[in-house]
């Protein structure tokens, strides 16, 4: 059983001229970080290594001893050894005894063992409390210190006493600390630096899967078509043309998928007539990658503008169009200027124009820096309103761009609705759902779900 309070000497006297000895297991590369940023924020630091006299360099200013003699100057131990190399923290448990040990340790994949390091290491030193954390950082973050880096430090432990000095130590050196609780938290602490861009994924594969799709779709209807019925080898095609409409039906079709589950949401919350029920695991999920989807969403609509301004330079079009004017000069020919024509074009690129412009403005305002300068209800504005506006744009673009071709039955190949049809399902829906929801009545309920009122059930 541990006591219920313990005085952590000379930590409480943390303003005493003297500075305060901290020490470190391990000379490698996180123990060497640590112990340059920590005598920088004014520490002193021990090392205790096995072989003092040929541990290779420690930073300037820092002593080397035995582990026992290391252990026994300071009340905290920071522990950067590898796991695997624990074993020996059981023979010096009796020095480490009401020390706080800080395990700073990561594994190289999840589950490698099945206890966490920082709660083998308490099984090892049961009389000392340990403290998991610093383990999210690399060692080139603790050596620059916070100002370049991620600045957040996760701890979990028993002894609140103990988490509480670790706290200090990281608040000088720089980092905020978040409290994850007991030391059972310590598997999860563990796993996170192992993730890769969790929140990435999803989006990541979504959009890998609808450019495969409209690629294929796109190359068989285009390409593989006109050479199936007319033998003609258009496929240099691929690289612009076909370019240009996968990337924005892509981005468009990702674009409404931020805003589908927002709708989903509050259909859900109509129908079950309360705010306090938990949506469904994939609800939540998509929720929260939202804003990597329309990040994404984003990179597609950028490569379509861009895909989009050489299409003047282009030899095909420039062949095409200087073609075209030959051929009705052979013939003496003139057209007249058609305004609908002009009208319908002019529309549907400015409907993009807009449309990208607050594109953009939705992708710049999720960036941490710049939210985290906006309140709640401004941010909620421009993600919310500005974003539904964003899709309205970029839907009617699209429908402008359209037209009549739906009418003509020479657009669908092989029985296939062009790409662009395609794309404007989702969105369409999205924006139909919106426009219910917005309807006063409808808007009026939800709004008092939001505030917290409940349809009672009949009983
Ligand atoms: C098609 C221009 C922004 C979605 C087109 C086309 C042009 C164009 C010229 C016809 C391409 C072709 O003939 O193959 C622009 C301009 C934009 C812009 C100038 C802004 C500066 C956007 C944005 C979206 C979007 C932000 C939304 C994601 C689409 C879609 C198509 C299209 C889905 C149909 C693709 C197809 O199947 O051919 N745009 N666009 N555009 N645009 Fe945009």
């Amino acid at each position: 059983e541990k006591p219920e309070s313990m005085s952590l000497y000379p930590l409480g006297t943390a303003a005493a001229p003297e500075p305060e000895l901290l020490c470190i297991f391990g000379t490698g590369d996180l123990g060497r970080s640590l112990g340059q940023r920590l005598l920088q924020s004014g520490y002193k630091v021990v090392y205790g290594s096995r072989r003092p006299h040929s541990c290779g360099p420690v930073p300037q200013g820092a002593q080397v001893m035995s582990h026992t003699a290391a252990a026994q100057s300071a009340s905290v131990v920071f522990i950067c050894i590898q796991r695997e190399h624990y074993g020996f923290l059981e023979q010096l448990a009796p020095q480490l005894k009401r020390k706080v040990l800080v395990d700073v340790s990561n594994n190289l994949r999840k589950n490698l063992y099945p206890e966490a390091n920082a709660e083998y290491l308490q099984r090892l030193t049961p009389e000392a409390y340990v403290v998991k954390a610093f383990n999210t950082l690399s060692a080139w973050a603790l050596q620059n210190g916070p100002s370049d880096s991620n600045r957040q430090v996760y701890l979990c432990g028993n002894s609140t006493e103990a988490k509480e000095a670790v706290t200090e130590i990281a608040t000088r050196l720089g980092f905020s600390v978040q409290d994850r609780g007991s030391l059972s938290a310590a598997r999860e602490l563990e796993d996170f630096p192992l993730q890769l861009f969790p929140l990435w994924r999803l989006p990541l594969r979504l959009a890998f899967g609808l450019t495969a799709f409209f690629f294929f779709y796109l190359l068989t209807r285009d390409v593989i078509y006109t050479y199936a019925t007319q033998k003609k080898d258009i496929s240099f095609r691929i690289m612009v043309s076909l370019a240009n409409k996968v990337f924005p039906i892509v981005s468009l079709i990702m674009l409404a998928l931020c805003y589908l589950p927002g709708v989903i949401a509050a259909v859900f919350q109509l129908y079950r007539g309360t705010k306090y029920r938990r949506f469904p695991d994939w609800l939540d999920r998509w929720m929260l990658c939202r804003k990597q989807l329309g990040l994404l969403a984003l990179a597609f609509a950028f490569l379509h503008v861009l895909y989009t301004l050489i299409i003047p330079i282009r030899y095909y079009v420039r062949y095409k169009i200087a073609a075209s004017t030959i051929a009705k000069m052979k013939e003496n020919q003139t057209s007249e200027l058609d305004t609908t024509i002009a009208w319908r074009s002019d529309s549907y690129y400015s409907m993009g124009i807009l449309g990208f412009g607050l594109y953009v403005l939705l992708g710049i305002t999720s960036l941490p820096s710049v939210s985290n300068a906006l309140s709640w209800r401004e941010f909620s504005f421009i993600q919310s309103k500005l974003g539904y506006l964003t899709l309205f744009f970029c839907t009617f673009h699209t429908y402008l761009y359209g037209w009549d071709m739906f009418l003509r039955s020479s657009y669908y190949k092989w029985y296939t609705p062009p790409g662009y049809m395609l794309s404007l399902l989702v969105p369409s829906v999205v924006l139909v759902l919106k426009l219910l929801l917005l309807l006063p009545c409808v808007d009026r309920s939800l709004t008092r779900i939001r505030q917290g009122w409940e349809r009672t059930e009949p009983q």
